[in-house]
């Protein structure tokens, strides 16, 4: 009974083992998964800076030069535009509709995961703080 109570163990520990090992990546993995994020930076950019985003030729880039004032670092948090707490995509549709005068992307519209790469890289190193006004 007890050596049987040990192969199980032992085996649960090789399989609890190769399922750790599935998580390591190789360096050609990194590689490649930064250079997809890159391009995904690069076009949030071009959609930062399309006058053609909404319907009035007003660009994010003109209120917030360089993703400034988008504080990604804050969100979830409580927006009063919105009443509610709000992921920073809702307030970017926020922005959509009502400076730009535009069309409210779904959440998940490649465009917005794009807008939110190129904000959170804008800022990456800033302390985290959810919520913070
Ligand atoms: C005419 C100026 C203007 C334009 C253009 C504009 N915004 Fe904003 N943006 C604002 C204002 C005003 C707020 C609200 C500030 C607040 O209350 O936090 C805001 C808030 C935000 C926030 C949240 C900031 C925070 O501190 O919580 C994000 C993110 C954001 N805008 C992204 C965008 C994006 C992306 C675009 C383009 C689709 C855009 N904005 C276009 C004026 C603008």
């Amino acid at each position: 009974m007890k050596i049987l109570k040990m192969i199980l163990l032992s085996t649960l520990g090789l399989y609890m083992t190769s399922m750790l090992q599935a998580d390591e990546f190789t360096q050609k993995d990194l590689d490649l998964w930064m250079a997809e994020y890159k391009i995904v930076v690069k076009e949030g950019r071009k959609v930062f800076t399309d006058p053609k985003l909404g319907t009035n030729t007003v660009t994010c880039n003109e209120c917030h030069p360089n993703a400034t004032n988008t504080h990604p670092e804050t969100y979830p948090k409580f927006q009063k535009q919105l009443g509610k707490v709000a992921t920073m995509a809702e307030m970017v549709n926020w922005c959509i509709a009502n400076p730009l005068e535009g069309k409210k992307m779904a959440l998940d519209d490649q465009r917005m995961t794009a807008l939110i790469a190129y904000i959170t890289w804008e800022r990456r190193g800033v302390k985290l703080e959810p919520g913070k006004h």
